[in-house]
This record gives structure tokens, C-alpha cells and sequence, in this order.
């Protein structure tokens, strides 16, 4: 099937409503355009769970506190219609803001676990952003599966959250973080970095990956946290905490299932990982 590029809700409905006739599953891959290798996994997995793939693009200003970061980020949907085509997704949902967000519009979404921690401490009202417009795409879209990273990891938290209890018909599928040869996890925001920072950028990772290290020959989470901290020089850091990857709560003492989470900023770039201890 070619890919189709469909713009109104009323069209992506229509066309679902047809491939589920069909007796057919859909996985939609919600996006901000600015594809890179991770999204790109994504897409690859949905096929694998679903007969038919959705991947949106939708710069939601509503998750962005801060205006510059909306303005400069990064879009191409020439590419990313490229790429997307290249590896046999079946529509591409590339609403205007005016049709996801229309005059009045006066709801928001908002999940009050795994909030006031990590990124939300950092970007307050981000996650109200995210949670009301991936309600939305979900109920737009009514896919049978939407797929999601874990370097996103507290997104990917507070959604499987907002399924739950909404009652929505959809099931969360997680994938891996995807990352550069030199360790960076990738995000369409390393575009940004300068041609010097983003030979830095992997440092970031390579802190996590020494705090890991120092944790497991026996140096506290406190301490092996202190000295990655020291270390990023070239970062200014906003958290690297060790929580517990179920219900996100803040370990001193690793256990199975326990995730080091990181932010930093770089020349003017926000930058967030996260990996299992
Ligand atoms: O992870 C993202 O790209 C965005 O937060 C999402 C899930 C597409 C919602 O705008």
C-alpha cells in the first residue's frame, strides 16, 4: 500500500474504521517529526505487532514551556514522509494545530503520578502537554497498539497511567533506546548541538554508565551520583537519580528493575537519558 497522508481527524477515522472493517490491527507511532533511527525502530516494531501503521506528526505546542524550544524545533516533513514511506508505513496523520487544538478548545489531561519529579520538577505543565494530546491521537486514531521509546521514559510512565485509567482501548508497547555509535541516545534535539558539543554529547552517557559501574563494585547510589556530577564540567546538570523503573520512587539502594535517570544542558540543549542499573 502506498503511503497516504491524511490531515483531518475525519479522514483518519474513516480510514481505521476501513482497515478494522478488514478485521485488521492498526499501531499508530505518535511523532514530532524530526525522525532519527530511534522513531525509525519504532515504526519497524509497530509493523511487527500490527497489520497496519499510523505514525502522526504534530508539533504540540502545548508540551513545549518554552517558546524557543517550539520555535527551533527541528521539522522536515519532506524527509520524515521519506523515511516513513521507506519502511512500509501505511498513513501518515499530519494534523495543523488548528484541527487538534480548534477555537474554544478548553480541556487538558492531566496524570498526577510521576509528576513533580525528573522532568516534570524541570519543565512544569510538559506533561499535562503530552498526556492531552496523546489522549487525543489516541481517540482520533483508535489504534488497536501505539508505540513509544523508553528514553522517553517518564512519558512512557505517565501514558501507560493515563490508559489505564481512562479506560482506553489501546495497548503501550515499549522499545529500547536507540542510540549513536559513540553512546548518545539519539532525539531529533541533537540536531542543535554544535559541531564541538556534539563531540561532548556522549559524555553524558558515559557518566551514567561509571555511575553504574561504581554502584555495582559496591560505592553508594549517592556517592557514584556525586562524582558523575563533578565530572560533567561541560553540562550543566538538572538530575541524575536512581529510581525504581515500576513506580518511579527514589532508591537508595539498587534492586532489580532500577533506573538511573539523567538531564543535563549543553550549549543550549536539553539533554535526557536513562538506562537500567
Ligand atoms: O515523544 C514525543 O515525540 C512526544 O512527546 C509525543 C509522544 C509525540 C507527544 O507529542
Amino acid at each position: 500500500m502506498k503511503l497516504e497522508i491524511v490531515r483531518t481527524v475525519k479522514e483518519i477515522r474513516d480510514q481505521v474504521l476501513e482497515i478494522k472493517a478488514k478485521g485488521k490491527t492498526v499501531a499508530l507511532v505518535p511523532t514530532m517529526g524530526g525522525l532519527h533511527d530511534g522513531h525509525l525502530s519504532l515504526i519497524k516494531k509497530a509493523k511487527e505487532v500490527a497489520d497496519y501503521v499510523v505514525v502522526s506528526i504534530f508539533i504540540n505546542p502545548k508540551q513545549f514551556n518554552n517558546p524557543s524550544d517550539l520555535e527551533t524545533y527541528p521539522s522536515n516533513e519532506k524527509a520524515d514522509l521519506k523515511n516513513i514511506e521507506h519502511l512500509g508505513a501505511d498513513i501518515a496523520f499530519i494534523p495543523s494545530v488548528k484541527e487538534v487544538y480548534p477555537d474554544k478548545f478548553a480541556t487538558d489531561v492531566k496524570v498526577t503520578a510521576g509528576i513533580d519529579i525528573l522532568c516534570d520538577a524541570h519543565r512544569p505543565g510538559h506533561f499535562d502537554g503530552v498526556a492531552t494530546v496523546v489522549t487525543k491521537l489516541f481517540l482520533q486514531v483508535g489504534a488497536d497498539f501505539a508505540c513509544f521509546g523508553e528514553k522517553d521514559y517518564q512519558q512512557l510512565f505517565i501514558i501507560k497511567r493515563l490508559v489505564a485509567d481512562l479506560n482506553i482501548p489501546i495497548k503501550i508497547i515499549s522499545a529500547p533506546t536507540v542510540r549513536e555509535k559513540d553512546g548518545l541516545a539519539m532525539s531529533s534535539r541533537n540536531a542543535r548541538l554544535s559541531k564541538s558539543d556534539r563531540k561532548i554529547a556522549p559524555q553524558l552517557q558515559q557518566a551514567m554508565q561509571a555511575i553504574k559501574d561504581e554502584i555495582h563494585s559496591g560505592i553508594s547510589i549517592e556517592k557514584a551520583c556525586d562524582n558523575a556530577w563533578k565530572s560533567l564540567d561541560s553540562f550543566t546538570v538538572e538530575y541524575l537519580e536512581v529510581r525504581c523503573g515500576e513506580k518511579m520512587v527514589l532508591m537508595d539502594k539498587p534492586s532489580e528493575g532500577c533506573r538511573l535517570f539523567a538531564a543535563a544542558w549543553l550549549g543550549g540543549v536539553r539533554l535526557i537519558d536513562n538506562i537500567e542499573i
